[in-house]
């Protein structure tokens, strides 16, 4: 919880001033009755207003209007802060996840950190907006209304009042917040796992179709809005008998206040125009003290949700990146596995591999599937370091090389291309920012993909999304090239660069390559013999064994 408080220090400026605003603004709410109460004491006692009745009327109505326009400054400066803050904690959080890539984000725990990235970053605005600044305000309202029942009705009452304070504002939200145990944390993580399970049924509709299981799918999801409702009922029940309760504990802790301030009277301990007032005053004073009682049920998932946030950005990374200034930046004079050792988790994917690819060259791997074909040219990227053994560019440990040298030096096109929301342009231009039109065009005729973009509506700044799925695997992959050849990196790692392709489209690819050979190496993965006949030499993988 301090760590996210931390988080709010820049902003402690517009902090004080929802505080300030949030106080005054209650002490406009508590004044009316009791002003409005002064005055009924007034003409009850000499039949007259202490200042005209049009002065009185004034003043109540100058309170009340400031009363709504100092609560709008309050919720304005809240929501802009927690705002603010939201969006600097998604920052951080982005780029804890940066730092985290690929290795940590491709593990089992993949779908947390997900959910952290969306849905806990969003409940901080609970805390920034909801919390903070209601803990500030009551506990400010607390010695406002102690000192005022103080000076007008002794001791005691403003001793009963904080009592009552601190019953309704502390004790009633931490046991709501106990008895509502993880329950707001189970009903966010049952929400979570519906809407993937909706998304995922949606993507998967025509298997779903194709295999007739269709009452399947909405049985299972009606088995889980049914725990999802069972829940936040659960929840809801939580929160509203909290409510009553609270409610119900003001009305008696009121009444104490008045019998208490009656018996002072009656002891000649206080005046009776005193009692009136700091019995008003009470009456209308628990405010602030409601909204950290209504807290109560959402306290628990807030601050797991932070603890949350708090873990992904103290996550270390797998592989650590190294800067500009710390890296070595070789010229490319090629890239070697030397005897390396790697796992995953416990199960060990290459043992004692050795391979070494030279510029100029074409280096064709292949082995059987599970072999680790794909995890080496990870390893060449730095993804994951190895166990034992180095990966060298160069001649340079690549632990040693600058991140931004090693990604230079190395264009690598997966089994899968990602291909973003975007025109087919910008998602080209992803791999070299500032290429002119005539560079995506000769990068595109390479990849054999310059014809097909034509042929569409927009041309090159056609939208990927528009197309969704009717993009075929074959077209992805040769956009995946197209990147490649357009990044123009010394080495090439082509991870089954042509397994969705035509004989035709493959031709065009080989023949870039070997064309291209002369002024880069590439490493080249593939199960097709038609594929690895470009080969200069060929590697065979098998059981993490290189041969
Ligand atoms: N992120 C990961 N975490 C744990 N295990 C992984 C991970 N990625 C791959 N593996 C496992 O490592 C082994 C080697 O995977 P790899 O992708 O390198 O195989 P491959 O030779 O490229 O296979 P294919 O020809 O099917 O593409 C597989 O058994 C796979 O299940
Ligand atoms: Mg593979």
């Amino acid at each position: 919880m301090w760590r996210m408080l931390g988080l709010a220090r820049p902003l402690a400026g517009w902090m004080v001033i929802a505080v300030a605003c949030g106080v005054m603004g209650f002490c406009c709410a508590t004044g009316i009755p009791v002003l409005a109460a002064e005055a009924a004491l007034c003409i009850f006692e000499s039949g007259a207003l202490a200042c005209t009745l049009s002065a009185t009327v004034a003043i109540l109505t100058i309170m009340a209007v400031a009363r709504g326009i100092l609560h709008f400054i309050e919720q304005r400066c809240n929501h802009y802060i927690a705002f603010r803050l939201l969006a600097h904690v998604r920052d951080l959080v982005f780029s804890s996840l940066r730092r985290l890539t690929p290795a940590k984000l491709a593990g089992a725990d993949r779908g947390d950190l997900i959910s952290t990235v969306t849905a806990d970053v969003e409940l901080l605005e609970v805390f920034y907006a909801h919390t903070i600044s209601p803990i500030c305000i009551a506990t400010l309202m607390a010695c406002v209304m102690a000192s005022f029942l103080g000076t007008v009705a002794g001791l005691l009452p403003a001793v009963f009042a904080l009592a009552s304070y601190a019953l309704v504002g502390a004790a009633v939200p931490m046991l709501i917040s106990r008895a509502s145990g993880t329950g707001g944390q189970r009903s966010r993580n049952l929400a979570g796992a519906l809407s993937s399970f909706v998304l995922d049924s949606l993507r998967g509709l025509n298997e779903v179709l194709q295999f007739d299981a269709g009452t399947q799918r909405l049985d299972e999801l009606g088995e889980r809005s049914a725990q999802l409702v069972k829940t936040q009922r659960k929840l809801r029940g939580h929160a509203g008998r909290g409510q009553a309760a609270t409610t119900g504990l003001i009305m008696v802790l009121s009444c104490l206040q008045v019998l208490l301030c009656l018996h002072l009277v009656q002891t000649g301990s206080i005046n009776p125009e005193g009692a009136v007032l700091a019995s008003v005053a009470t009456f209308s004073s628990f405010g602030p003290f409601v909204a950290l009682a209504n807290l109560g049920s959402t306290l628990q998932g807030t601050l797991a949700a932070g603890r949350r946030v708090i873990a992904v950005l103290d996550e270390e990374p797998q592989v650590v990146d190294v800067s500009n200034k710390d890296g070595a930046h070789p010229a490319f004079s090629g890239i070697a596995a030397e005897h390396v050792d790697f796992s995953y988790d416990d199960e060990q994917i290459l043992d004692n591999a050795s391979i070494a690819v030279e510029p100029g060259q074409i280096v064709g791997i292949q082995g059987r599937s599970g072999s680790g074909k794909s995890t080496l040219c990870r390893l060449f990227m730095r993804f994951w370091d190895v166990n034992k053994g180095r990966v060298a560019l160069s001649g340079h440990d690549v632990r040693g090389v600058a991140t931004s040298a090693l990604r230079d030096a190395e264009a690598f096109v997966e089994q899968d291309t990602y291909l973003f929301h975007d025109s087919i342009r910008d998602n080209l231009l992803i791999a070299k920012p500032d290429a002119s039109d005539k560079e995506l065009e000769t990068a595109c005729r390479a990849a054999s993909v310059h014809d097909f973009i034509m042929s569409l509506p927009a041309g090159y700044d056609t939208m990927i999304g528009e197309l969704g799925d009717t993009l075929s695997g074959g077209e992805r992959q040769r956009l995946g090239l197209a990147r490649a050849f357009l990044h123009d990196a010394p080495l090439l790692l082509l991870d089954e660069p042509t397994s969705n392709l035509d004989s035709l489209n493959e031709g065009q690819i080989l023949r870039t390559l070997t064309e291209q050979c002369g002024k880069r190496a590439v490493v080249l993965i593939s199960h097709r013999p038609s594929t690895m006949s470009i080969a200069d030499k060929t590697y065979s993988m098998d059981s993490g064994r290189v041969s």
